[in-house]
């Protein structure tokens, strides 16, 4: 069977084509993140507008590089949750109108799942059963996960998400939308020990909980103080390169200690790791350092499938082995579900 998959959750609009052997046969991430860079983060109604103006585009150019036609599809499937409400509505109702047209199935995919999920893709079925820290634009959560389908919640941020962090720091420190990239662009030449900012919850091991709020504001403080010293009111190069190696540094020991803490008390032995952050270089380094210490697996989602896309919406392929379909009044579940 041949199953096309759409991704609409946030700001890509995204759609891939893969077989029930999870071969993919074709692809389509389209970004949005011109129309969001002035504002420094996603603005929702902006998001979901231009989800409506690309998501028949996408699919055409993912079935065409597919070399397949509506007619041969077996199913559709697409995210629907968790995510910004007017975005996934996009993505539902384009998927439902296919699956009444064509009168085939309609499935639904978990995003935090998928996210997991494009460890499955790279590293084979042994991935499960795993703990998966997911961390991303929107989500910086540890699940422990049984199998692909079967997630129990072990802890999450009690405020901002990593990623929102990395964006928001990245606006204080004047670089680019998404500030992920950004920031580690600019702490390539900087000094991670240049200022001590907090880490939250560090070494509190019976808690797998992660808070970003303080550190944001902490950061905020450090650079006011450094342009206070400035009659330009402008950072240098290099302070602002040591504001975003301190800054990530932070994060970065958050999230492996909280992954170690987590695969502890599981005693799992495979880690997971998805999401946009999980494209930070120093956090891909620093996680292998830990698991080649502590001696458990690790698989991180290769680079193209750390930000948001529709191959690894290719979780619903296990949805459809266990006969998982959706009826068609289906809804969107933005918020996250506590599991
Ligand atoms: O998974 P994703 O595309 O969307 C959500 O589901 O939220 O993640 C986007 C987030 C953004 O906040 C972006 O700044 C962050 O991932 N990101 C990174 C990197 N690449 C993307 N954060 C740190 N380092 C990166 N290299
Ligand atoms: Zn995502």
């Amino acid at each position: 069977m041949i199953v096309l998959i759409l991704e609409t959750t946030c700001d890509e609009t995204a759609a891939a084509v893969v077989s029930d052997q999870l071969e993919v046969k074709g692809a389509v991430v389209a970004s949005q993140h011109d129309l969001h860079q002035r504002f420094g983060g996603i603005v929702p109604e902006i998001a979901s507008r231009a989800h409506v103006e690309r998501i028949l585009p996408v699919i055409d150019e993912t079935l065409r590089r597919a070399g397949i036609t509506l007619a041969d599809l077996g199913a559709v499937a697409v995210a629907t949750q968790p995510g910004l409400a007017g975005s996934l509505l996009v993505g539902l109702t384009a998927a439902k109108t296919l699956c009444v047209a064509l009168d085939i199935p309609l499935v639904a995919v978990n995003h935090l799942q998928a996210h997991v999920y494009a460890c499955r893709l790279a590293d084979g079925p042994g991935v499960f059963p795993c703990v998966a820290l997911i961390v991303s634009g929107g989500h910086t959560s540890l699940y422990h996960c049984a199998g692909p389908l079967d997630f129990t919640l072990l802890g999450s941020t009690i405020d901002d998400a990593a990623g929102e962090a990395f964006d928001k720091v990245a606006s204080l420190l004047g670089l680019p939308y998404p500030g992920g990239p950004a920031i580690q662009k600019a702490a390539a030449g900087g000094n991670a020990k240049a200022a001590r900012f907090p880490r939250a919850f560090l070494g509190q091991d019976e808690r797998l909980d992660f808070s970003f709020s303080g550190l944001k504001t902490s950061v905020r403080y450090h650079v006011e103080r450094l342009r206070a010293k400035r009659p330009d009111g402008q950072l240098s190069a290099q302070e602002i390169a040591d504001v975003a190696a301190s800054f990530q540094a932070a994060v970065v020991d958050v999230l492996v200690d909280k992954s170690l803490a987590a695969m502890r008390q599981t005693a799992a032995e495979t880690l997971c790791v998805g999401g946009g952050v999980a494209a930070n270089a120093a956090l891909r380094e620093a996680l292998a350092a830990a698991a080649e210490k502590a001696k458990f697996r690790l698989s991180i989602a290769p680079l193209r499938l750390c930000t948001d896309n529709a191959v690894m919406g290719a979780i619903a392929i296990e949805r459809i082995r266990a006969g998982l379909y959706e009826e068609l009044d289906l809804d969107v579940t933005p918020g996250l579900v506590r599991t």
